[in-house]
């Protein structure tokens, strides 16, 4: 069954049930303030960091599950009934409900007893505090009585220690009451903000103690205060504090009245006395929404393919942001407790943004290169807030190495992708800090990540392992120094690739050649020593013996040396094969299992490591890696293969599988991390949605490799990879600050090649349109064939 559908009009997924099958949620905010928001209201909030500046608590893996959250109880005071507008958390069975999940909004509309409610929640433009709109009309035909109480529960500030540390959090957390202007404060001695939870409207009671509110034995769905029917007005003094305030309606029939309420990271009177008028929090509504307009107009679509359209212009784009503002730190699967930004991670999320907002690209590219140690290689993660770095995961066995073959290499590409976009090559001259606090340009940091791979290499002269490639869990690498990976070698291709030609767009011939000759005695490595007979090997463990090869009996094939053949250029009539061969033994309808045959044995192989921790299905043992699955879209693509890059598209698309909800489980509107493969008794489950790269490999296949058109030193490629029944597409897209409107026609259905380009009406020589910077709109007319 489906729980829902895209308004076509607004983009919004509009949810038609609360009962989804995990709840679904949304984000608010941009990056500073903000936090996660689901279909029934539940979630949680933090100020720049979720780890270190927790606002407003959740309870992972709790039953029930998705609580708390943002929430309103109302109550009929002649009655005594009460119920939550959100569902949750009181779950009345409703008469009507519709949850409306936009950019940086989620709009949350129920009617039960003849009260319609609509509840929106949102964080205004460039303001440090969320809004919960309540809008109430009394639809019968009775005068009606009624009470409302908002509950929000706070967070000590230090997440970790909320969970950890009862006895010190207990005794310091303490709440302030300002009834006359509706203002709740929870603050300690210990933390320089005190987190503010306001109301708009005239208080009758307040509750910050949630031991009285909740009772002792309570629940938040039948909690003591409205069993009561009144607020206890309870001072918190240690222990729990929340914010919670009691407020009267009276309303004729087809009456109406808001309410305000705001949680804040700190109390500011100025913010609290604005959104006290209703007519500003329209406009505050507005302009957000208008801001999200601006970002999504950056790169519109216009396929056959209305499902397309509508990741590719919406929700795609609006996932990629969250991705890049909160890498991996905070959804309902990653508790914003301990990772930081991944520096592999947040590269690949810049990836697909670059173009919409090249200043924040440009910020978080600074931030990641002072990752980078003056031998080339990279701090596996960052924490925002300090900017300090550390080896992650790798910290876990420090027997093993303490760096990661790939960081250094997926920034030189974010790298690269951000000076094609913007045609900022001043950047390269720009003084970075390396970790040990000497400096040098963008360019010497780039030339270091090639250093190091060049000089860290192991059997038969390929990189390195380290601790790990892209796989956190084929770990390899023990130390004799022989472990090597040949997805690394592949990226290094890419990457030589990419830098040769930067330098040969800046006229610097003869350091471009050298490293083409870098890139020719690679691919010779690779050829000679990674080619299996049907598809290439992943890996050589630390004795040199082979990982991924027909020879073995667990990992025959992999999926990912098989999408970055292509990727990094190696050979294309190989590459062709191996995605051959990787489509036959590892594809399904929900996307490439990661390798085949999974490890089912017991215990874990130790040559291995994490990989054959899963159970055979999962994850990185042979389960559907969302991630990895994006590169058979971009290799199919640059093979020019049409049916099969959009097959894979599809494979993976989230609104396609809306009508198998039940199996999938998660949200239908954005991509998640990996779904359970072929092997595992739950296949078809999907996992881990939102902050995945996923998201912003998904939208580089599509805008860039499916529909073709990237950008390059020299302009824009215009170079589709389409299935041969389609008729064309349009596309606009701001490159370098003018707008592109460009039109493709496939008159003779073919999937790839282009006949013909005109510019303003002008044909041009080849398909790569100028870089015009001139804030005008230019119309391409491209004609397949
Ligand atoms: C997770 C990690 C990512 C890694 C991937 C595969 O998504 O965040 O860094 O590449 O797993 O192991």
């Amino acid at each position: 069954m489906t729980y829902g559908h895209v308004d076509q009009e607004t983009g919004e997924y509009v949810i038609e049930r609360p009962d989804t099958p995990t709840p679904w949620i949304n984000y608010l905010g941009e990056g500073v303030y903000g936090g996660i928001v689901s279909n029934t209201g539940g979630g949680y909030s933090f100020y720049k960091d979720p780890k270190n500046q927790r606002v407003t608590r959740y309870r992972y893996n709790a039953v029930p599950d998705d609580q708390p959250g943002r929430y309103v109880y109302l109550q009929d005071r002649e009655s005594g009934e009460y119920w939550s507008p959100t569902w949750q958390p009181v779950k009345t069975d409703l008469d009507d409900y519709e949850c409306r999940h936009g950019p940086g909004y989620t709009t949350i509309e129920s009617k039960y007893d003849g009260i319609a409610a609509e509840m929106t929640y949102f964080v205004p433009l460039g303001e440090d505090c969320e809004l919960w709109v309540l809008d109430i009309e009394n639809e019968g035909r009775e005068t009606r009585t009624l009470g409302a109480f908002s509950y929000v529960e706070f967070s000590f500030p230090d997440a970790l220690g909320d969970q950890t540390n009862l006895d010190w959090t207990g005794q310091i957390m303490r709440s302030r009451v300002d009834e006359t202007e509706g203002v709740i404060e929870m603050y300690s001695s210990a933390q320089e903000l005190s987190y503010t939870h306001a109301t708009s409207a005239e208080v009758v009671g307040f509750d910050t103690q949630r031991r009285e509110f909740v009772g002792q034995y309570g629940s938040l769905e039948e909690p003591a205060v409205l069993e009561a029917g009144a607020a206890r007005n309870s001072q918190a003094t240690h222990d729990n504090v929340i914010g919670s305030f009691e407020h009267d309606l009276e309303l004729e029939p087809g009456e109406s009245e808001r309410i305000v309420f705001m949680t804040a990271p700190e109390r500011n009177d100025d913010l609290i006395a604005k959104y006290d008028d209703p007519s500003v929090v329209d406009e505050a509504f507005e302009a957000l929404q208008a801001e999200w307009e601006d970002y999504l107009s950056t790169l519109q679509v216009q396929t056959p393919d209305e499902q397309m359209n509508t990741m590719v212009n919406v929700w795609n784009p609006v996932q990629c942001r969250s991705t890049l503002y909160w890498s991996r730190t905070a959804s309902r699967y990653q508790a914003g407790l301990g990772r930081g930004m991944g520096t592999r991670d947040s590269s690949q999320d810049t990836l697909s943004i670059v173009h919409a907002v090249p200043d924040q690209v440009r910020e978080t590219l600074e931030m990641l290169w002072k990752l980078q140690f003056p031998d080339g290689h990279a701090w596996h993660q960052v924490y925002p807030l300090s900017g300090e770095g550390d080896a992650g995961l790798a910290t876990e066995d420090p027997s093993k190495p303490q760096w990661f073959s790939d960081d250094h290499l997926f920034l030189v590409l974010g790298t690269v992708q951000y000076l094609k976009e913007t045609g900022d090559y001043d950047f390269l001259e720009a003084d970075i800090p390396f970790e040990d606090g000497s400096t040098g340009s963008v360019r010497e940091h780039i030339e270091r990540a090639i250093e190091f791979t060049d000089e860290h290499r192991g059997t038969h002269g390929l990189p390195r392992m380290g601790y790990a490639d892209w796989n956190d869990s084929l770990n390899p690498d023990d130390g004799s120094g022989e472990a090597a990976s040949v997805m690394v070698a592949m990226m290094y291709c890419r990457v030589l690739d990419e830098v040769a030609g930067l330098y040969e767009f800046l006229g610097e011939d003869d350091r471009a050649a050298e490293l083409r000759a870098k890139r020719e005695a690679e691919i010779e490595r690779i050829d000679e020593h990674a080619w299996d007979g049907d598809w290439y090997t992943r890996a050589y463990d630390d004795e040199g013996r082979v990982i991924g090869s027909a020879s073995e009996d667990y990992q025959q094939i992999s999926l990912n040396t098989q999408t970055w053949a292509a990727l990094g250029g190696v050979d294309d009539d190989r590459a062709r094969e191996a995605m051959e061969n990787a489509h036959d033994r590892l594809n399904t309808e929900y996307g490439f299992a990661l390798l085949d045959p999974p490890w089912e044995g017991e215990g874990k192989i130790d040559r291995i490591g994490g990989t054959t921790t899963y159970p055979p299905g999962a994850k990185e043992n042979g389960g559907i890696f969302c991630h990895a699955h994006t590169w058979s879209v971009v290799a199919a693509g640059l093979l020019g293969d049409g049916e099969r890059a959009y097959q894979y598209y599809r494979q993976l698309l989230p609104l396609a599988h809306d009508d198998v909800a039940d199996l999938r489980r998660v949200e239908p509107y954005v991509y998640c991390q990996n779904v359970l493969g072929p092997a595992h008794e739950e296949f078809g489950v999907a996992k881990n949605s939102w902050l995945t790269g996923t998201a912003s490999w998904a939208y580089v296949g599509a805008t860039q490799y499916l529909l073709g058109v990237r950008p390059t030193f020299d302009g824009l490629l215009v170079d589709p990879t389409i299935p041969a029944e389609w008729d064309g597409f349009e596309m606009e897209r701001e490159f370098r600050g003018a707008t592109y409107e460009i039109a493709v026609e496939n008159p003779d259905g073919v999937e790839s090649g282009v006949a013909s380009v005109e510019v303003d009406g002008e044909v041009i020589e080849g398909n790569v349109v100028p870089a015009f910077e001139d804030g005008e709109t230019h119309e391409v007319r491209v004609v397949m064939g």
